[in-house]
């Protein structure tokens, strides 16, 4: 098979390579056995493989390494007992080798895709939504008729949770740092788009009639204490990500004056972690594309070969919706 691999750490520049490598056994580490067997038609890109290139991701796999953490496609073969079949569509997260014409996933992260999506869209689907479903819900508890503030919200994490808080009901105002973004966040479905340059925390205040009920925030850096102000009392900031650059501190004196939260929401671990979890998200995001209110927003499309200029529109914050590499 084609696959990009990582063979040393210099960055999206000169790190990858394309290589003819064997097929992928039908195992995986997250499962500890078998695995399913994914022809892959369509390979996410995202933040982590970027710094992967580079060796600052946590996870640290030895060199050389097949990156990319999900795909769309279709089933190859599955283990008995899986809930998928060979020839079913699909959207898997593989953690690594997605960036291949053939990818294992486990079978607790390998979902049914629905005919109304396209490949590209199922490759957008699993990181995303399934950690803006745990984010807002579990984590947040956004409740129907709230408003929440979402932070990037061109991007990945930010178009689905547009889209997945629109879905639980909720209004929505994104941030966001230019206009071509605003237009990307409100055909994702945002009802008010605010810019990161600008005066946001007033603009969002007047916007939620006092403060948002939940934050949304897979940006961090030196917003997060105006995230903390435009809380309404008894306001949730969930805490996604750190694109802003810098991990932000707070002054817990502001939790206590406003009666605010802080929670993280850190998916892979819980849902790896936690099988009811995995299992409740997995409901949630699939009662949500039943019901047709998703519709992941794929920006930039590259071929396999390509896969250093898909990083390297990330790592220059030009990257809109989801980056997927088309693989066949
Ligand atoms: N906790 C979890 O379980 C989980 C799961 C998935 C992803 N994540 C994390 O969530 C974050 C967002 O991922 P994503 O896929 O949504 O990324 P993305 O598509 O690149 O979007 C990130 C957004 O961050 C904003 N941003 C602000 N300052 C930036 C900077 N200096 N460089 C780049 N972007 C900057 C950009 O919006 P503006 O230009 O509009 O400001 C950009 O659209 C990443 O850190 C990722 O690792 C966490």
């Amino acid at each position: 098979m084609r696959a990009i691999q990582i063979v040393e750490l210099s960055g999206p520049d000169s790190a990858l390579r394309l290589e003819e490598l064997p097929d992928p056994e039908p195992a995986h580490m997250l499962s500890g056995g078998p695995a399913v067997l994914v022809d892959v038609h369509a390979a996410g890109v995202s933040f982590p493989e970027v710094l992967q290139t580079r060796g600052e991701y946590q996870f640290k796999p030895p060199l050389p390494f097949v990156p990319g953490s999900e795909v769309g496609g279709v089933v190859r073969s599955a283990p008995d007992g899986a809930g998928v079949k060979p020839g079913d569509r699909v959207a898997a997260f593989c953690m690594l080798g997605g960036f291949a014409e053939v990818a294992a996933a486990p079978d607790f992260f390998t979902f049914p895709l629905p005919d109304t999506l396209d490949f590209a869209q199922g490759a957008s689907l699993v990181l995303n939504y399934h950690t803006a479903y745990f984010a807002l819900k579990l984590r947040g508890r956004l409740g129907e008729g709230e408003t929440v503030l979402v932070h990037g919200a061109a991007g990945g994490v930010g178009t689905a949770g547009i889209q997945v808080a629109k879905g639980l009901g909720a209004r929505t105002i994104g941030v966001v740092s230019s206009a071509e973004k605003e237009q990307v966040a409100r055909e994702a479905g945002a009802d008010e788009v605010v810019r990161a340059d600008g005066p946001w925390k007033d603009e969002v205040k007047e916007l939620s009639g006092g403060g948002v009920d939940v934050v949304l925030d897979p940006v961090g850096g030196d917003r997060f204490t105006d995230s903390i102000r435009s809380l309404r009392s008894f306001g949730r900031v969930v805490v996604v990500g750190f694109t802003g650059g810098s991990i932000p501190e707070v002054k817990v004196n502001r939790l206590l004056l406003g009666n605010t939260e802080i929670v993280g929401a850190g998916w892979g671990a819980a849902a790896m972690s936690q099988p009811e979890i995995n299992a409740r998200i997995a409901q949630g995001v699939e009662q949500l594309m039943a019901d047709g209110l998703l519709d992941p927003v794929v920006g930039a499309s590259f071929p396999l070969e390509r896969a250093a200029d898909a990083l390297k529109l990330l790592d220059s914050r030009g990257a809109t919706g989801k980056v997927v590499l088309s693989v066949r």
